[in-house]
């Protein structure tokens, strides 16, 4: 039985006090959720403000990304332990955005997964195909290469709290949502591919959201696909009535 892990990418949105009075609405809106794992990303700059209103509530705060190195000469990075000690327990990795815009590879991500793990964060780790990629047929093969590239290196027994993340690139930002079949394939197949490379129990206590455009009224029918076990929520995420009705479709 895997519980559902619903989380918001707030992306660079918000700011402190905006934050602030965001994850308070949350709080009140989903104060008796039961049976769902809640988390929030703000912008790294408003995570102290964040824990800080979330220090009496059950929702979970996420970086958005990170860098592999524990310090160092990289202006404008976060470390792991920095995303710790401000109160996080997930950081987002390999965002399609974050590899887009900033030049992550596969072999960055690599690195930072396992920088989270031996920082004691659990990654949520996004795989996902661009519309040309899925239009000539490449989609499990794309996600594929992302998976073997982002866990190279891993035994199963490291990644008990590894989240991944499916989110079709063209279904980000776009209110193009994938059907509920087509990503309950992907994530089917991402499943098969965690059985055969780490195992048949580490396939099945690993958790895959899906993500791109899940708004209140699609979330349901998707997380209700057997192999979606939650959603990475980008826009949506940001209305805290909006980003409660997509959790409580996670529990019901
Ligand atoms: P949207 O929900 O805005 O499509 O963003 C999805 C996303 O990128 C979450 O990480």
């Amino acid at each position: 039985m895997r519980i559902p892990v619903v989380a918001g990418n707030w992306k660079m949105f918000t700011t402190a006090s905006e934050a602030v009075a965001l994850v308070r609405s949350l709080k009140a809106l989903v104060r008796d959720a039961a049976g769902v794992e809640i988390a929030v990303c703000p912008p790294s700059v408003n995570l102290i403000p964040a824990a800080e209103e979330l220090r009496d509530s059950a929702i979970r705060l996420g970086g958005q990304n990170m860098h592999w190195e524990d310090e160092g000469a990289f202006t404008g990075e976060v470390s792991a332990k920095m995303l710790k000690e401000a109160g996080c327990h997930f950081v987002i990795v390999g965002h399609s955005e974050r590899r887009q815009y900033f030049g992550e590879t596969d072999e960055t991500v690599n690195r930072k997964v396992r920088k989270a793990f031996s920082a004691g964060l659990a990654p949520i780790l996004c795989v996902g195909e661009t519309l040309q990629e899925r239009e000539s047929g490449r989609t499990e093969a794309v996600v594929k290469t992302q998976l073997e590239g982002g866990l190279k290196g891993f035994m199963a027994d490291e990644l008990k709290t590894l989240v991944v993340a499916y989110e079709p690139v063209w279904a980000i930002g776009t209110g193009k949502t994938a059907t509920p079949e087509q990503a309950q394939d992907v994530h089917h197949f991402i499943r098969t591919w965690f059985e055969k490379t780490f195992g048949p129990a580490a396939a099945d206590g690993l958790r895959i959201q899906y993500g791109g455009s899940v708004k209140p009224d699609n979330a349901k029918v998707l997380m209700s696909q057997p192999d979606i076990d939650g959603a990475l929520v980008g826009g949506a995420s940001l209305k805290a009535d909006g980003f409660a009705a997509i959790i409580r479709a996670a529990v019901s």
